[in-house]
């Protein structure tokens, strides 16, 4: 797949959602796996982050910085980040970028949440599957809670397919003409 690049102005603040990998934080996401907040993981060896990404598609949410950092300061290892884009959020799909995605490790920062960035990212992950000829579904997994139901019925045009106590499974709609 192409890489793609959205951008989004919100006040004074620019932030743009981005699928290049060598844009990536591995030390974000490393961070993020370790946090409470994403309850569903934990941080992996570099080893298996590299094979991870190798593997999946992962949608990195940045935040541009008002002027270029200096390189010992940023907080994004320079190897993989060298301009000033701070990594703040992801979303990561798990495909074969034609028939099936599964989607998972949605995340935005708390000091950024609420601000209609974890929508605009879903949105943009949305652009991403429908570019996928032969779609079938897109399916995730997601807290058992009105508001996070209510957030992928609206952005994926899924339904909750399952559920058990604290989670529901999600499948998108079938699309039209295919099957499974
Ligand atoms: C879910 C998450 C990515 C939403 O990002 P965000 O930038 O705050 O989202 P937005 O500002 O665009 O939209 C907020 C909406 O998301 C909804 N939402 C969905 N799931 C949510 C969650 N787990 N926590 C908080 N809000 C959530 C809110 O209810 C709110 O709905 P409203 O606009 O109807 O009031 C973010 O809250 C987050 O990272 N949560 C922790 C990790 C997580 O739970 N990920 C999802 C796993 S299913």
């Amino acid at each position: 797949m192409e890489p793609k690049e959205w951008y989004y102005r919100l006040g004074e603040q620019t932030f743009m959602v981005s699928t290049k990998p060598e844009l990536l934080s591995h030390d974000f996401i490393q961070d993020s796996f370790a946090d409470p907040i994403m309850y569903w993981a934990k941080p992996v060896s570099s080893e298996n982050l590299k094979i991870m990404l190798d593997n999946s598609c992962l949608v990195g949410l940045y935040l541009k910085s008002p002027e270029p950092l200096p390189s010992s300061e940023s907080p994004v290892a320079p190897l993989q980040s060298p301009f000033n884009f701070t990594q703040i959020g992801m979303a990561r799909l798990v495909t074969d970028y034609t028939t099936i995605a599964f989607l998972t490790d949605v995340f935005v920062v708390p000091e950024h949440q609420g601000k209609g960035l974890g929508k605009w990212m879903i949105q943009c992950v949305k652009e991403l599957t429908d570019a996928m000829s032969g779609l079938r579904r897109i399916m995730f997994m997601a807290k058992n809670a009105p508001h996070a139901v209510k957030f992928y019925e609206e952005l994926l045009d899924a339904k909750v397919h399952d559920q058990e106590r604290s989670q529901v499974v999600f499948m998108s709609n079938r699309t039209a003409g295919l099957d499974a």
